[in-house]
């Protein structure tokens, strides 16, 4: 009995012992939790550490801040400086105390970063992380056009195909992790930013940045994704004065209605990470809030990845906001507040260390912060699937498909706001047209967060619109530079051209192209404007040329709204065409000649001066009880505002006349294209909730659909509103459906609404 016993003792001992052999976290096939726990039993608290520290080869200019004092002495020149940082980046790496790097220069030094990390005790792959939220543009892969024009197409299928695109050429380039989308709600036309952001919707904004997560993390094979990084939370778009990292004080109910709900979405949709807004929300810094970060995105809203922080945002914690002694403090605050990544530099594995041995974050702590690191790169396959793919002769990017998806939202981005006499599209045979602007030969159709390419494949408006041209059509392009403000002899040559032309088509407006030269630039991150009229004197130019009477046609360039009430009353056309990237220049020609029906929708409302850049379509009813004693009210051009060249007409509007509060509602209608030329319509559906406990928007936006219709065709539309999109959030700040009526109404046209 007791040989027996010891017998069965032992054998079990051995199973055991195989098992733990076999159970390694490099093993692919056990499960990602497995091989995480497993993982983490592996690493010693520094390297756990690492895991949460983003580092990265800090540039030249950047060196006497990298370096730190006492090292300094030893190095006589910068060379050296240099050299010296890049080697203890590197070690680091293979040390184990870098998670995250970036800016990486190719697909070739992504790999040998890689190698390094894979010489690493523990071989943890890097993330490697990059803001190719619309194209990585380089070795001639695909920019699409910036998230404001792409939100005026109203299409998140087509907005899908891109991030797919985007995210398989990054992985090409050795990038596996994204800094976009950018899903702040834009409430404010003076901030630099609105061009990265999707407009003032709430509605739009998340389901295109559900559209983004899904094509960059699902859509591809394992190999070929990227994890997305929703940012900023939260609410920057609605920033004091519109600048940049200024304070957020708008209420909890405000936060929660309107700027809270892509958020939710897009986590729903498995957004990986999330990046912290730079400013400070009701006093307490973004990064430093545990409100937002943890009660509010932990608890409420389910997301269970990777928060990270923005450029120096800890640091700032101490140099900015002034709520943290020093960089230890700092670290401190944000991590408890539910920060997982430093972004980035120095000093932070050093800090955390210290912060552990003194008992003031505990290393289960750390492990729930390094566990989520691990999960996400076992999720995305990184550690069987570290390295860059060679794209030569695999068709991976710059593919023909990706150059015409690009082509094609760049058309459907387009919006045509005014368009009087239908003086547009130009079809006429023998027509002078002349084009100038300071926009018509620059990259300001570009926009900002593309980076220093050559961008030969760019096709400018003028060239569009001279290579484009109908036969017989004369097209002359005046240069008159690219700055805003326009010199006088250019004002008076462009007359002396537009007097000998039947047509002038004016590219103008602003230029946030980030590689560009400062003086021309109007906007952009960090580049806010207190007037958003017409920069410099381009309306001066537009004024001259009005006296020849010959028509005139605008097309704005730009990533933010511009106050044009004047242009609005004196041109004949005006195309919003925001930042339409690569092809814009074609596809502006193809509007203007006709060969494409437009079909965008404003995805921000444009106002009338700078004392309406907090316009936007879901005010509150009180908003014009009492008007400015001058001039008229509202937005010039109201969200979802847009013309075609045909017309549409919307009837035998149907939906249940009453319906419970967990129910969903449907809706449908029938469109008829009524004008004799093909067109796409975007269908907009709104509710309003006629009698609240709080007050509720005019109008909220609950459905979109876009529709192609041939000439004369009718289809019927459907949407279904969901009992969410009939809630509130009350006085006690919970989320409830309240019984009572609401409206419904469908419509697209300025300021006119079908009201049922
Ligand atoms: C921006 C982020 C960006 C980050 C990293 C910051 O200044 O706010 O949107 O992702 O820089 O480059």
């Amino acid at each position: 009995m007791t040989i027996k016993n010891t017998l069965i003792i032992f054998s079990v001992a051995i199973l055991a012992s195989c098992n733990q052999e076999k159970q390694s976290y490099l093993d692919a096939s056990l499960a990602i939790e497995t091989r995480a726990q497993l993982l983490l039993k592996e690493m010693t608290l520094e390297e756990k550490i690492g895991q949460l520290n983003l580092d990265y080869d800090v540039p030249a200019s950047d060196l006497s801040k990298a370096i730190t004092s006492d090292k300094l002495s030893d190095i006589k020149v910068e060379e050296d400086a240099a050299a010296y940082l890049l080697k203890q980046w590197e070690e680091d790496i293979v040390a184990g105390k870098i998670g995250v790097t970036r800016d990486i220069e190719s697909r070739e030094h992504a790999n040998h970063l890689q190698k390094l990390a894979e010489q690493s005790r523990l071989k943890i792959p890097l993330f490697t992380v990059q803001n190719y939220g619309r194209g990585v543009g380089k070795d001639s892969t695909t920019i699409f056009p910036s998230y404001i024009s792409m939100a005026s197409s109203f299409n998140p299928t087509l907005v899908e195909k891109a991030a797919e695109i985007i995210a398989r050429e990054s992985r090409t380039e050795g990038i596996n992790w994204i800094f976009g989308p950018t899903i702040d709600i834009s409430r404010d036309a003076r901030w630099g930013r609105v061009g990265e952001t999707w407009g003032e919707d709430t509605l739009l904004s998340g389901e295109m940045g559900v559209a983004i997560v899904k094509g960059f993390q699902n859509n591809n094979a394992i190999e070929y994704r990227a994890a997305a990084c929703l940012k900023h939370y939260a609410a920057g778009g609605q920033s004091q004065n519109g600048l940049n990292f200024s304070p957020i004080d708008i209420s909890e109910r405000t936060l929660r209605t309107y700027h809270l709900p892509p958020f939710k979405k897009a986590i729903d949709a498995g957004a990986m990470t999330i990046m912290a807004g730079h400013n400070d929300y009701q006093g307490i810094p973004c990064h430093a809030n545990k409100f937002l970060l943890t009660d509010i995105l932990r608890d409420e809203l389910k997301f269970d990845g990777l928060v990270i922080s923005d450029w120096l945002d800890i640091e700032r914690l101490v140099t900015l906001h002034k709520v943290a002694e020093d960089f230890k403090d700092a670290s401190l605050i944000s991590f408890k507040a539910g920060v997982n990544i430093h972004n980035h530099g120095k000093g932070y594995v050093e800090a955390l260390l210290a912060l552990v041995e003194e008992g003031k974050i505990s290393e289960s702590e750390i492990n729930e912060s390094c566990l989520k690191v691990l999960r996400l790169k076992f999720k995305l396959g990184l550690f069987e699937n570290r390295y860059a793919p060679d794209p030569k002769g695999k068709n991976l990017v710059w593919t023909k498909e990706a150059q015409e998806l690009s082509l094609e939202l760049s058309r459907q981005s387009l919006v045509l706001v005014k368009n009087e006499n239908n003086i547009l599209p130009l079809k006429n045979k023998n027509l002078n047209i002349l084009v100038t602007g300071q926009n018509a030969n620059n990259l300001a159709i570009m926009g900002d967060w593309v980076f220093d390419e050559n961008y030969t494949d760019v096709v400018k408006i003028k060239d569009g619109l001279i290579n484009e041209a109908p036969q017989n059509n004369n097209v002359v392009f005046y240069d008159c530079g690219e700055s805003v403000n326009i010199s006088s002899s250019h004002i008076k040559n462009s007359v002396k051209n537009a007097e000998k032309s039947d047509v002038i088509v004016l590219a103008l407006g602003g230029n946030h192209f980030r590689p560009g030269s400062i003086e021309n630039k109007t906007g952009g991150e960090n580049k806010d404007v207190q007037d958003i009229e017409l920069f410099g004197n381009q309306l001066e130019l537009v004024k001259e040329l009005k006296k020849t009477g010959k028509p005139i046609v605008v097309i704005l360039v730009g990533g933010r709204p511009l106050a044009i009430e004047w242009l609005s009353k004196n041109v004949d056309a005006i195309i919003q065409a925001w930042e339409p990237g690569l092809f814009g220049g074609k596809a502006i020609a193809e509007v203007v000649y006709g060969k494409y029906n437009p079909s965008g929708k404003l995805p921000m409302s444009i106002p009338r001066s700078t004392g309406q850049a907090n316009v936007w379509y879901n005010y509150h009813p009180s908003l014009y009880f009492r008007n400015f004693m001058f001039g008229e009210m509202g937005p010039l051009y109201n969200f979802g505002h847009g013309l075609s060249y045909t017309s549409f007409t919307y009837e035998n509007l149907e939906f249940q006349k009453q319906i419970n509060t967990s129910e969903n509602l449907k809706v449908n209608l029938k469109v008829t294209n009524t004008g004799a030329i093909d067109g796409d319509e975007i269908v907009l559906c709104y509710i309003n909730d006629k009698v609240s406990s709080v007050v509720t928007p005019v109008k909220k936006l609950v459905g979109f659909k876009r529709i192609s219709l041939k000439a004369s065709e009718s289809k019927t539309v459907e949407f279904e509103i969901t009992p969410k999109d009939l809630s509130l959030w009350n006085v006690d700040m919970k989320e409830v459906i309240e019984k009572g009526e609401f409206e419904i109404m469908v419509g697209t046209l300025q300021d006119t609404f079908e009201v049922i």
